[in-house]
């Protein structure tokens, strides 16, 4: 997803700086930024010179430190709170401006264990996007108790006004308002399919067909990855111990099994085009 936030902002004529941990990940995220930008021209939807002008605008470094002229920062690595919160404590030491907005695409930990992790709490947000990034117009914003309102109206005005998103605000619980209704739904289709009740392809043709959603909920998990859902449903079933957001046994093994989805060319189907 960091790939698809950075190019949306590099569209909206932003500069962009993204961090990878090494060089080879850089490399590999430049190279699905531009095959997503080729696609946007292929499509109809860019035109070459604004694909040229929005690849300009990326730069790529390995070296957090490079942050420290930042006014907006948006954290989209894995979903594990010692990560993030290790990384926001991080950020905080590095970017310098006070008033610069430090926002978490986290899928469900709450936005105030990050905030908690800085010295200045009132600068973290919760800003959520939905994948693929370039295409789903939605943007949840969470604030917490210390946000301050200053960073809320920024990063509501970015959203809206820069990226062209929709903006909606949740309160800030795990999981917040899109997850706590999309994950316990995609664990009841993975328990459909563990128990024998029905097979992938039936589950997600009944809620394609059925219901007129653009993909059923295994393609959607493996489309998210399957080790994400399981970090979503673990951090909502810390938060609200709700059996229905417990990950089942099925996603556990096939995590354990490295069958992530769509990324790793194997989740609930098999993908031939494992890097887009
Ligand atoms: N990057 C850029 N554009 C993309 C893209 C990508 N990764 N994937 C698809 N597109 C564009 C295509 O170019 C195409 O544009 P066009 O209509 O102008 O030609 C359009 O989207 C439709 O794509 P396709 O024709 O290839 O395929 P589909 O019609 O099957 O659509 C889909 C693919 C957009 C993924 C659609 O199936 C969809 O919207 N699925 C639901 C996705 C969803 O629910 N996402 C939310 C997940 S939850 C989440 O992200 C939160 C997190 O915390 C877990």
């Amino acid at each position: 997803m960091g790939a698809g936030i950075a190019e949306v902002c590099a569209r909206a004529h932003t500069d962009v700086l993204v961090c990878e941990s090494t060089r080879e990940l850089a490399a590999a995220g430049r190279a699905r930024i531009l095959r997503s930008l080729d696609r946007g021209v292929s499509s109809g939807k860019l035109t070459e010179r604004e694909r040229e002008q929005a690849a300009s605008r990326l730069r790529f470094t390995s070296d957090l430190g490079d942050f420290a002229d930042r006014q907006f920062v948006c954290e989209a690595i894995v979903e594990d709170e010692a990560v993030k919160t290790q990384i926001f404590a991080d950020l905080d030491k590095v970017v310098a401006d006070p008033n610069a907005v430090l926002a978490s695409n986290t899928s469900s930990i709450p936005i105030m264990k990050l905030g908690m992790s800085t010295q200045h709490a009132e600068r973290v947000i919760g800003m959520h996007f939905f994948n693929p990034v370039p295409v789903l117009p939605l943007v949840e914003l969470v604030t917490t108790l210390m946000t301050s309102p200053e960073v809320s109206e920024r990063a509501e005005t970015f959203a809206h006004d820069v990226l062209g998103k929709q903006v909606i605000r949740s309160a800030d619980r795990s999981g917040f308002i899109v997850n706590a209704l999309l994950v316990p739904y995609l664990l009841s289709a993975i328990r459909m399919v563990e128990s024998g009740f029905a097979s992938e392809e039936d589950v997600d043709k009944g809620m394609v067909l059925g219901c007129a959603h653009p993909m059923g909920p295994l393609k959607l998990a493996d489309l998210v990855g399957l080790d994400t859902i399981k970090a979503i449903a673990d951090s909502m079933y810390e938060e609200f111990k709700e059996p229905l957001y417990s990950p089942p046994s099925l996603l556990l093994r096939m995590v354990e099994a490295g069958r992530l989805g769509k990324k790793t060319g194997r989740g609930f189907y098999r993908y031939a085009d494992a890097a887009r």
